[in-house]
């Protein structure tokens, strides 16, 4: 028997069920969707309007809480703690809510449709609470409330938290996040409404968020990361201005991370007839995918909302898209899928069909494939009339998950060059903003990274369409914990309310994306810990999970749970934290306390011989951008501390890029752990880029140092490492550190260089310091006995014995300027768009000054405002909406938003004390 075994998903139709070594999935997408805010109808069809309602919103924010309204009692914390988790002390704590009003009984029934046993299904109570409170009443004046647009976090224009103690800590990122907010905005609903279904859909709000209309209590959902719908209608007044007003409660002591807190999505009114298509009610599947042809299984749910039972016509015709995805290219002329069916009075019910597609053009990750995207036209016609239409985005692909070649897609074998990416934008907050996030894609794209893991916690809607068009492999991921807590107010709370809702929410509103490669329902969960009770408890969700898609694998990624015990063996795939490449194994690590673990990506082989394995964590190496300190260590991987690799005055951690923290690896160290375990599907790295709070080892900053790239945008030297294995045909290298170093004349400066070469020459001052070449299991080539001297250091690399690329890095002299670079000049003027523009603090000769800090004021122009600034500097707690920002080894952000249809030129100016100020345009149309 050959040892190659090769594992299929597959679709779980009854009327399709052939055995299938691929598939296709669908993205739905609804016209537009990508804007990320519009107040302007969405849709192209006249019987489906998908409203966007960012804009024009009330809101107001306590630290206490003013209405006395709760989603349900809690334990009250009394210990505040800046590190990871705070522990609650359940039997002696008071409950915060016991002399308020617990609305959960009316919030629960917003879950039913993602419930599966209808016995257990909520009923809502009659009465209807809050009503009297001023906040959700019609005629409440909130002229005096501020005025926002959504997406919102309201948190993160600070200030930060100084003191040691703070109620919101360096783990959730030193920021306001807390509190009760209550937001206000008036629909309109016309007369012409009447009749129609009308849907409020959220695509995340943080977090216990309850809506009420014109006084009633409408319904809600807890938690802050899944999108869900509430349905208005019921509350509905036609013709005239109707009230929303939402109430949020975001708790301290909630978040391993930063939360953010608000209406941090976007928000919108769907207007449907009583007869459409349910919320994300396609799903599409493909079987026997090749170039020459591809089976396309497609399942519509056909929601019924009168009272007689319906006879319905459904039509879907399939398109092309063009380049751009934002309407449908060419029609695929002769693939239509007609058919009828009766959905009773009061129900929904499912429609399933296929079709084959002739030569279809594959999605699949660059730069071997292209990401080609598709999209199906559902209509819904009653007695020959439209009624509803719908349109569901997809990419045509194979999956395999083949246990010696790793991940194939469309045949073709991919690893896994991914990393974990949080939610957060950096300095914008946890506001979602679709250019933000494509900037973060694009940085990671150049470093040639292919695959994304969202941790912890399903993504905005927008950041999947992005993945897709621009070919991302992703991870998508649930929780960050089940029953067992991590921090006091964390999920563990509505765990048994709400892990089924939540779940299979999460996979209906994404299964259709093709960049989708496999679910995640847990990181790092307690329940490793508890044997046969916590694998049981993992074996529930994945069957949740499975009976909503059971076309991709499932997994929950363990750092603890070791091939012996019970809790691998329900997974699809073996997901390991940190593992693989071992905890706490090497030499410099033996000192530390806590888990130690050999690498055991073998012994995990050997146990689980048909399961697929990719790390999903690794390294967790800290550094930040431009700091080095000396001496350096002469291993390959080191713990970070006080006296090793880290600035406790300054709060930083050497660029040398050897150091970690007390349970990770350096990059190379996870280079060559993969490299001789080449069985192993690839790494997710920890992390893509800095994000807010985690600021391991430093909690009294704000971000983390985990990052290849920091909160900025700007290249940590590590992005270059994983440049040189990720992206080995692009000839470059790069020399680590910079080389203005006045007080080392004469002393011991290592010098290191990374390339996709294999070999590098290097000068200090014309002198050649020797040619070295990169030894097996060996990623960086480093001289570490260089005396520093100034002036310039040139490395020319060279691959299999030619000349390959070359760079110099010069000492720099004193700043004299600063100069402006914009990552676009054109934008649109649509009150979204950004312009993030990067401020150098440069030398008469244009070389940026490595350790300039000079503070820079910046001042505007034009239709345009200055969103955020930063530096990178997890340590600097100015806030981020600041005109003032210190540079911080030599560079600083400045984030420029249009105004809505508002074009113009926008011009920027940075100015600095003693410097020749500089000036940039930007065209926003
Ligand atoms: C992992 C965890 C991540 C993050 C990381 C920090 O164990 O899953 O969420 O905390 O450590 O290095």
């Amino acid at each position: 028997m050959s040892i190659r075994s090769v594992i299929h998903f597959f679709h779980g139709n009854i009327c399709f069920l052939i055995l299938v070594s691929s598939f296709l999935l669908l993205n739905y997408k609804h016209y537009g969707q990508s804007a990320n805010s519009k107040n302007v109808k969405q849709t192209g069809s006249p019987v489906r309007e998908r409203i966007n309602i960012n804009h024009d919103w009330r809101f107001m924010r306590y630290d206490s809480n003013p209405d006395k309204l709760i989603y349900d009692i809690r334990p009250e914390v009394t210990d505040r703690n800046d590190n990871v988790a705070a522990d609650t002390k359940p039997t002696e704590a008071a409950a915060v809510g016991s002399s308020e009003k617990v609305l959960k009984k009316w919030i629960l029934p917003s879950a039913n449709d993602f419930i599966k046993d209808p016995l257990k299904h909520h009923q809502r109570p009659d009465s209807d609470p809050g009503s009297d409170f001023l906040f959700v009443q019609n005629n409440f004046n909130d002229d005096e409330w501020e005025q926002i647009n959504l997406p919102h976090d309201w948190a993160i224009k600070g200030p930060f938290y100084k003191e040691a103690n703070a109620i919101v800590g360096g783990g959730m990122g030193r920021l306001p996040i807390h509190g009760v907010a209550w937001y206000r905005r008036k629909i309109n609903i016309t007369a012409d409404d009447k009749g129609k279904q009308i849907y409020l859909d959220i695509d995340g709000a943080m977090s216990y968020a309850m809506v009420w209309l014109n006084g009633n209590l409408v319904g809600g959902w807890p938690y802050g990361y899944n999108s869900f719908r509430l349905d208005l209608t019921p509350y509905i007044k036609s013709g005239g201005d109707n009230q929303l007003a939402i109430r949020l409660d975001n708790p301290t002591n909630s978040s391993r991370w930063y939360p953010g807190g608000g209406i941090y999505r976007n928000v919108w009114l769907v207007k449907v007839n009583p007869v459409h298509v349910a919320q994300w009610g396609t799903f599409i599947t493909t079987r026997n995918v090749s170039a020459s042809s591809a089976a396309i299984d497609l399942k519509v749910d056909i929601e019924n909302k009168t009272n007689t039972d319906q006879n319905i016509e459904v039509v879907t015709e399939v398109f092309a898209l063009n380049e751009r995805l934002d309407r449908p290219g060419k029609k695929i002329t002769g693939y239509a899928i007609k058919s009828n069916l009766t959905v009773l009075a009061g129900k929904k019910q499912e429609i399933r069909r296929s079709i084959n597609v002739q030569n279809p053009l594959l999605w699949g990750p660059p730069p071997n494939q292209k990401p080609n995207l598709y999209a199906a036209n559902t209509r819904l016609f009653l007695r020959g009339k439209l009624v509803d239409e719908y349109e569901t985005v997809f990419g045509i692909r194979s999956l395999q998950f083949d246990l010696l070649k790793g991940l194939l897609v469309n045949e073709q074998p991919v690893r896994f060059q991914g990393v974990n990416q949080h939610h957060d934008l950096g300095a914008l907050g946890a506001a979602f903003n679709t250019r933000a996030a494509e900037r973060q894609l694009e940085i990671l794209k150049e470093m040639g990274c292919n695959a994304i893991r969202m941790a912890h916690n399903p993504p905005a809607p927008e950041l999947l369409d992005l993945t897709d068009r621009m070919g991302f492999l992703v991870i998508d991921e649930i929780f960050d914990n089940w029953e067992r807590k991590k921090t006091p107010l964390d999920f563990h709370l509505i765990f048994p309310d709400w892990h089924e809702a939540d779940t299979r929410s999460f996979i209906r509103r994404d299964r259709n994306h093709p960049s989708v490669i496999a679910w995640s329902f847990g990181n790092e969960v307690g329940e490793q810990y508890t044997a046969d009770t916590g694998a049981a408890l993992a074996k529930k969700i994945y069957d949740i999970v499975k009976e909503e898609d059971d076309t991709r694998p499932a997994t929950a990624s363990m750092n603890y749970a070791k091939p012996d015990m019970p809790f691998p063996k329900v997974m699809d795939i073996i997901s390991l934290n940190y593992q693989g490449e071992g905890i706490r194994d090497a030499p410099a690590y033996a000192h530390l306390r806590g888990i130690r673990t050999s690498p055991l990506y073998p012994a995990f082989q050997k146990a689980f011989p048909g399961k697929l394995i990719v790390s999903s964590e690794t390294s967790s190496a800290l550094s930040t951008r431009g700091t080095y300190i000396f001496p350096v260590t002469n291993g390959i991987s080191s713990p970070v501390s006080d006296s090793t690799g880290g600035d406790p005055k300054n709060k930083y951690v050497s660029a040398y890029e050897l150091y970690t923290a007390a349970f990770g690896s350096s990059a190379d160290k996870v280079f060559a752990s993969q490299d001789k375990h080449p069985y192993v599907a690839g790494e997710f790295v920890w992390s893509g880029w800095d994000y807010l709070g985690e600021p391991t080892p430093y909690y009294t900053a704000r971000s983390s140092y985990s990052g290849i790239i920091d909160l900025a945008g700007f290249k940590k030297d590590r992005f270059y490492l994983y440049q040189s294995r990720w992206r080995p045909d692009l000839p470059m290298v790069h020399i680590l550190p910079h080389w203005n170093w006045p007080d080392r004349i004469g002393q011991i400066t290592p010098v290191h260089v990374f390339t996709s070469g294999d070999e590098v020459e290097l000068f200090l001052n014309g002198r050649s310091l020797g040619k070295k070449k990169k030894a097996a299991y060996e990623y960086r080539l480093r001289w570490d006995d260089v005396k520093y001297e100034p002036g310039e250091l040139k490395v020319i690399a060279y691959k299999n014995g030619k000349q390959w690329t070359e760079q110099t890095v010069q000492t720099a002299g004193v700043a004299t300027q600063l100069m402006l670079i914009a990552d676009r000049s054109v934008i649109n003027a649509d009150g979204e768009d950004l312009s993030f523009i990067t401020v150098k603090v440069a030398d008469k000769n244009r070389r940026t000054v490595p350790d300039a800090n000079n503070k820079i004021t910046f001042s505007i122009d034009g239709p345009g405002e200055i969103a955020a600034t930063d530096n990178g500097d997890p340590a600097d707690l100015v806030s981020f909406a600041s005109k003032e920002r210190e540079a911080f080894s030599g560079l600083a952000l400045v984030i420029i938003r249009s105004k809505k249809s508002k074009a113009g030129v926008i011009k920027i100016t940075a100015s600095s004390q003693g410097l020749i100020p500089a000036t940039v345009e930007i065209k926003s149309n």
